[in-house]
């Protein structure tokens, strides 16, 4: 097969037919490039599994226009997910909410991982809404990487992993957001957020009327639910959007350590996502300086994470960031995924 990369108006019909046909096809959002298929039809979402390596007991995205498409496909959509639609949809946010198991159109088995919820999105971008009006059905959509793999924000991303695998990748630029939607659980008795997100705990927050301590799952239960407990969102294990070389977090203030852990070895190359101008390492083979600004960090991470994935290097060392709060904890979710903590017993 070959696959063809394309823009422009007619894009959105030949989307659209090949999408209802049971084809995959990679698809541009604002957050990061989704790989998509029909959600209503198991073999097509056999496919996208298949595509990804991804493990089957890991649910999809289903992709629609709007809340009336969402209504169809929930079993129920209550008070709260209207109030969060409403003010933050078409854009980054995902609800789970109990799903609708019979009838016409709703999302297949095989889609949600056999559970009783479905996680439901109504993504920000143009070319996006109209191929999911165009096609009408709502459509299965994980993020266009293998399995474990950095997200995709560009159309030559998604080329680098899946050419030959889907018969077409719609352009549509690069992702203004640069990390995947926020996921929010509404579909217990206390809304959660299962990973952060652009749609931040504290806007959550305002729409809810809660603290946005009070969304945020602990690190403890993210990484291991309580004995019994299933794990909320297998998507939350912890080995997450890493790249192939080896990649070690440090805090600014390790760095006189690290330049002393890297002066004891000779013959190694790496590559640095810093922030502070001051963090200068030797052995370095490229050096990112990382924008301060958080929407600007979150929207080169993963094209940054890749070009220092190809430079040859022997390890990536990525300085943290200092914020906490707003979108720098959807940004900190990916880099504590993404790499291990360095420490000066670290290996290469
Ligand atoms: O921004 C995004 O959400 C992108 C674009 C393409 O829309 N999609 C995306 O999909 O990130 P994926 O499959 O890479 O991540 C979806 C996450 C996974 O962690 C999965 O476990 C979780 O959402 N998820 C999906 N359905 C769920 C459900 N019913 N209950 C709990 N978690 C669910
Ligand atoms: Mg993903």
């Amino acid at each position: 097969m070959r696959t063809v990369i394309q823009s422009g108006p007619e894009v959105v019909r030949r989307a659209a037919d090949l999408l209802a046909a049971g084809e995959l096809v990679a698809l541009p959002t604002e957050t990061v490039y989704g790989v998509g298929a029909d959600a209503t039809n198991p073999d097509a979402v056999a496919r996208i599994y298949a595509a990804k390596g991804r493990p089957g007991n890991n649910p999809l995205i289903a992709h629609i226009p709007d809340i009336s498409a969402a209504e169809r496909i929930c079993q129920s959509f209550p008070s709260k997910a209207y109030a969060l639609a409403e003010r933050f949809w078409p854009g980054p946010l995902t609800l789970v909410l109990p799903r609708r198991q019979h009838g016409d159109g709703v999302v297949c088995e095989r889609a949600v991982a056999g559970g009783k919820t479905v996680a439901v999105r109504c993504p920000g971008h143009p070319m996006a809404l109209d191929i999911l009006r165009a096609v009408g059905r709502p459509i299965a959509a994980p993020s266009a990487n293998r399995s474990g793999g950095t997200s995709p924000t560009s159309p030559a991303h998604v080329a680098a992993e899946f050419d030959g695998i889907v018969e077409l990748i719609v352009d549509g630029g690069e992702c203004l957001v640069g990390l995947e939607s926020t996921v929010l659980d509404l579909s217990c008795s206390t809304p959660t957020i299962l990973r952060p997100g652009a749609i931040t705990a504290e806007m959550l927050a305002t729409v809810l009327e809660l603290n946005p301590l009070d969304l945020s799952l602990t690190e403890m239960s993210r990484a291991s639910p309580a004995e019994g407990e299933a794990l909320k969102s297998p998507g939350l294990l912890w080995r997450h959007y890493a790249p192939k070389t080896k990649a070690f977090r440090y805090e600014v203030s390790q760095v006189p350590a690290i330049r002393r852990w890297l002066l004891e070895k000779t013959n190694v190359a790496i590559a640095q996502l810093a922030l502070s101008p001051s963090s200068v390492l030797p052995h370095a083979r490229e050096r990112f300086n990382m924008p301060a600004e958080p929407m600007l960090y979150a929207r080169e991470f993963y094209r940054t994470l890749r070009l220092a994935d190809a430079c040859g290097s022997d390890c990536i060392l990525i300085e943290m960031p200092m914020g906490q709060t707003g979108l720098w904890a959807a940004i900190l979710d990916r880099l504590r995924r993404a790499t291990e903590p360095w420490s000066p017993e670290a290996a290469l």
